[in-house]
């Protein structure tokens, strides 16, 4: 008998395809819906791959049905919304999708602090709704982006591609991580900084951490407090590494000057939430990774891990 595989949202069909003659596939087949909690923790009780989104949480309560399961591969390179801990005790492995989304990544992050240090979603906002009158010299004024410092915590994969990104405008480089990086300090000149220290120094704060319980809310008003009144964060990581209520008194309060986020604690983010009544806030709908290479390549990357596994063999990339 065929192995099967549940997909939590529809994919498609080229990416799916290379599964069916191996396995049987079943598939949340509804455009632009997430599966249902029902639908998932009756599908989980009889396969024995998932092929999960971030936004699916899979936790103690989809572990406890998933009798037959062997694997769970993520399509994204986080993994926060996965219960390890539950997969490690029941022997199931986790699988995500590291590097191939990598310089996508950093190309919207870079283009989400270009966006926010020079008003593009304002002004570009302004010229549809017939706001754009006269050339105003002091209009939609911004921050430069060359020669600023960039404060990046979370240096790793993203991280490094967001900084080389910034050699090209100038930028001086600082860092923060648990564990220091001596090869790319020494090769590209990036500063290692305690985090105090990076927040008071940079123009542009940027989060590319793992949504962990140490990096939980770890900017806050205190952290906020430490910025400098022209300083930008941007957030590309996960949306609970902030406090929003925190972020929104402070950008209100002109206490910095902007943010620019693509991720946030509750996705999609309630229409009347304060910091959508912001102007100095960018928002973006998590598309850090949306490009058709990449995301097609992630896909191939799940793809070939569920089969690996499924076919006995060890796949790349797990994460337990
Ligand atoms: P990565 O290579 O693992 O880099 C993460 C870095 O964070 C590591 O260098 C790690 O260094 C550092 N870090 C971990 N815990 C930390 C802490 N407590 N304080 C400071 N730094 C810490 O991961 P990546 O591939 O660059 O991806 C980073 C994250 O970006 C993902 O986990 C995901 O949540 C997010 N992401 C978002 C999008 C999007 O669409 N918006 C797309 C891709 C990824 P140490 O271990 O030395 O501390
Ligand atoms: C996207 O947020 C990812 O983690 O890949
Ligand atoms: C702007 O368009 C300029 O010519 O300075």
């Amino acid at each position: 008998m065929k192995k099967r595989i549940y997909i939590t949202r529809r994919l498609p069909e080229e990416a799916v395809a290379p599964l069916r003659e191996q396995f049987d596939v079943r598939m949340w087949d509804l455009e632009g819906e997430s599966v249902p909690r029902d639908v998932l923790l009756e599908e989980v009780a009889s396969v024995h791959a998932l092929w999960t989104m971030l936004s699916d949480t899979i936790d103690e309560e989809v572990f406890e049905r998933a009798t037959e399961l062997e694997v769970i591969s993520n399509l994204a390179v986080g993994y926060n919304n996965i219960d390890l801990q539950a997969a490690r005790e029941r022997g199931i492995i986790v699988t995500n999708t590291p590097d191939v989304l990598t310089e996508t990544t950093a190309d919207l992050t870079f283009g989400l602090m270009m966006m926010t240090a020079r008003r593009l979603g304002e002004a570009e906002r302004d010229l549809r709704a017939g706001e754009w009158k006269s050339w105003l010299p002091m209009g939609y004024v911004g921050m430069d982006v060359h020669q600023a410092t960039l404060g990046i915590i979370g240096m790793g994969r993203i991280g490094e591609a967001v900084a080389r990104r910034a050699r090209g405008f100038d930028m001086n480089v600082l860092y923060h991580n648990r564990t220091r990086r001596h090869e790319s300090e020494s090769m590209f000149g990036f500063v290692y900084s305690d985090l105090d220290g990076l927040l008071e120094k940079s123009d542009f704060v940027v989060l590319l951490a793992p949504l962990t319980e140490e990096t939980r809310g770890m900017i806050g008003a205190e952290q906020l407090a430490k910025m400098k009144k022209t300083a930008i964060l941007i957030n590309v990581a996960r949306g609970e590494m902030v406090d929003e209520q925190a972020l929104y008194e402070a950008l209100k309060e002109n206490r910095i000057w902007a943010a620019g986020l693509d991720v946030f604690a509750k996705e999609p983010i309630d229409l009347n939430h304060p910091l959508l009544t912001l102007p100095n806030v960018t928002t973006l709908p998590h598309i850090g990774s949306a490009s058709i290479q990449t995301r097609l390549a992630m896909m191939a990357m799940n793809r070939e891990a569920i089969a690996n596994v499924l076919e006995g063999r060890e796949p790349k990339n797990r994460v337990t």
